[in-house]
């Protein structure tokens, strides 16, 4: 597969994908979009992929948000597809089953954001900055950021940044919970491999239905919740790994995962 605005590449099983627009401040534009859906793709189905990590071209920006210029000229109808084209392939990454890391090596700005709450965890550099500035161009959120932004920090602060659409520093992400980790500049991608490499450690399959459970389970209710963890869990049992896992604790030594 090829790409002309992302730079795919696969190491030891981690998927590393940049968008690489940094005349641009890597924004969103149509192509990226259908790129990023392509990338995404290829991480939930090459069985040599066992997780990915997204990141930005530059020292600037991880993503400045979805391109305005392209933006701009949109009618209504083709900006609800554009909506519900980035949901999707947003969705793909935070379902791929698989742990998607996001680097934020600076501006995590509207679509930026957007995409980097669709990973499941974010490591961020000391300099960057997180926003949905979208209000200020007559714009709401349409890439998943009124509904993600909420069950990450809560109603009150998510709508402090939606109305205002202002913008806060990685300490302040760090303190609210929108990001895990913040680190200087230089580490912001090795410390996301190191996490990423700790997390793939783990059984495959358990880290799938970690995934699946806190992703299905935020939208159920709690009754149903539980219910689809406890058939995760007896499922669990069904595995090579559980018995790999549960032996070698008993046996006192490493477990080896075969996902299976
Ligand atoms: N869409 C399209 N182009 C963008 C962009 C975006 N979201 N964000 C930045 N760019 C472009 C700029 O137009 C500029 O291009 P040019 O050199 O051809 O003029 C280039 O990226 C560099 O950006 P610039 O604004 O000069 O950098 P800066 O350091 O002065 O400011 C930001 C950085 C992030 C504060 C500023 O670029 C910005 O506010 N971007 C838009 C953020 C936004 O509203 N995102 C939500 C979109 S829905």
């Amino acid at each position: 597969m090829t790409y002309s605005t992302l730079l795919y590449e696969v190491t030891d099983g981690i998927a590393t994908i940049t968008i690489n627009r940094p005349d641009k401040l890597n924004a969103l534009n149509g192509e990226v979009i259908a790129e990023l859906g392509k990338a995404a793709e290829a991480v939930a189905r090459d069985v040599a992929v066992r997780g990915a990590i997204l990141t930005g071209a530059g020292p600037k920006a991880f993503v400045a948000g979805a391109d305005i210029a392209e933006l701009a000229h949109l009618a209504p109808g083709a900006a609800r597809a554009r909506s519900e084209e980035g949901q999707a392939v947003f969705d793909r990454y935070e379902q791929s089953g698989k742990p998607v890391i996001a680097a934020i090596n600076g501006f995590a700005l509207g679509g930026g954001l957007e995409l980097a709450m669709a990973c499941h965890l974010r490591v961020a550099s000391e300099g960057a900055k997180f926003g949905q500035p979208e209000v200020k161009l007559g714009l709401c959120p349409g890439y998943g950021g009124t509904v993600r932004l909420p069950r990450l920090v809560g109603k009150g602060r998510a709508l402090g940044l939606l109305l205002g659409g202002g913008m806060i520093d990685a300490a302040e992400a760090h303190r609210i919970g929108l990001v895990n980790q913040v680190v200087p500049a230089d580490e912001v991608m090795g410390a996301a491999q190191a996490l990423m490499s700790s997390i793939l450690e783990n059984g495959p399959l358990a880290l799938q239905a970690c995934l699946e459970s806190v992703n299905l389970g935020m939208d159920l209710s709690q009754e149903e919740a539980l219910s689809h963890e406890a058939d995760l869990f007896g499922r669990l049992f069904g595995s090579a790994d559980m018995k790999e896992g549960t032996g070698a604790f008993l046996a006192r030594r490493k477990p080896q995962f075969r996902g299976v």
